[in-house]
């Protein structure tokens, strides 16, 4: 627990920098599992000016993102990969064929062989070195809406009501919000080496609680982190208020 979400934000960046930059002295990539939406917009801005003030390379990272708005088109105000753009991609070095993000277009009946392909990528690629998560008020992680079994894979998902009010804003009313997403599963996310989950502020309080105290259940999809084997939580002090 952190004292506030900025300190939280440079000092995860600066464990990522510390990964990235390890594997390119062994001549290794490395695989980065990335989320979007408000938590983590800080910790790539810091990865931006680590990049342009202190040299760090991107020209050996390899990116997943966890999910997409199903249909999503990828310049869309709202899309995953609009997003990743302007808050990292676009500022860094990156080799464009490095970064994978879940194609929101893909015709409905190819979906499933895509989620496939998706899985089969982040194989080749030697698997997650590390995962950074959101939480959603839900319990998701990923879009993995409760009801979402801990051997989850890749998949077309519909999106819980509680998660399209939360997505409101951003899409001018919740009738525009997509009913559906794709997302890595949470059997796809338990596979990575190790997992980071970000929370700020005191609305995400009572779900990092039932997260890190509850039963691990379907109705809590994050609570299967417990299983893993490295995961760190980290929080501002608002998002741990309510942990015992
Ligand atoms: C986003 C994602 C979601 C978010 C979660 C929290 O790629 O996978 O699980 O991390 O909905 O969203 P924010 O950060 O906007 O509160």
């Amino acid at each position: 627990v952190y004292p506030d979400s900025e300190q939280a934000s440079v000092a995860v960046a600066q464990d990522i920098a510390g990964l990235i930059r390890q594997r390119a002295a062994e001549g290794r990539s490395c695989i980065l599992g990335l989320a979007t939406g408000s938590t983590p917009t800080r910790l790539y801005e810091e990865l931006v000016r680590l990049h342009q003030q202190e040299g760090l390379s991107f020209q050996n990272v390899i990116t997943f993102n966890l999910d997409e708005y199903f249909p999503m088109a990828p310049d869309s105000l709202q899309s995953y990969v609009r997003f990743m753009h302007e808050y990292l991609f676009d500022h860094v070095d990156i080799p464009v064929a490095n970064v994978h993000i879940p194609d929101g277009t893909v015709p409905v009946e190819e979906v499933a062989g895509f989620c496939r392909r998706y899985e089969e990528q982040i194989r080749e690629a030697g698997g997650i070195d590390l995962q950074i998560l959101g939480i959603g008020r839900t319990g998701h992680i990923g879009f993995n809406e409760p009801g979402s079994g801990a051997a989850s894979r890749t998949r077309l998902i519909t999106l819980d009501h509680i998660t399209r009010t939360d997505a409101a804003s951003d899409f001018y009313g919740e009738e525009n919000v997509p009913r559906r997403a794709i997302t890595m599963g949470v059997g796809t996310i338990l596979e990575a080496h190790e997992i980071v989950l970000l929370a700020w502020g005191e609305g995400k309080a009572a779900v990092i609680k039932r997260m890190v105290e509850g039963d691990m259940t379907d109705s809590v999809p994050a609570t299967y982190l417990q299983k893993h084997p490295n995961v760190r939580v980290v929080l501002d002090e608002a998002a741990g208020a309510e942990l015992t």
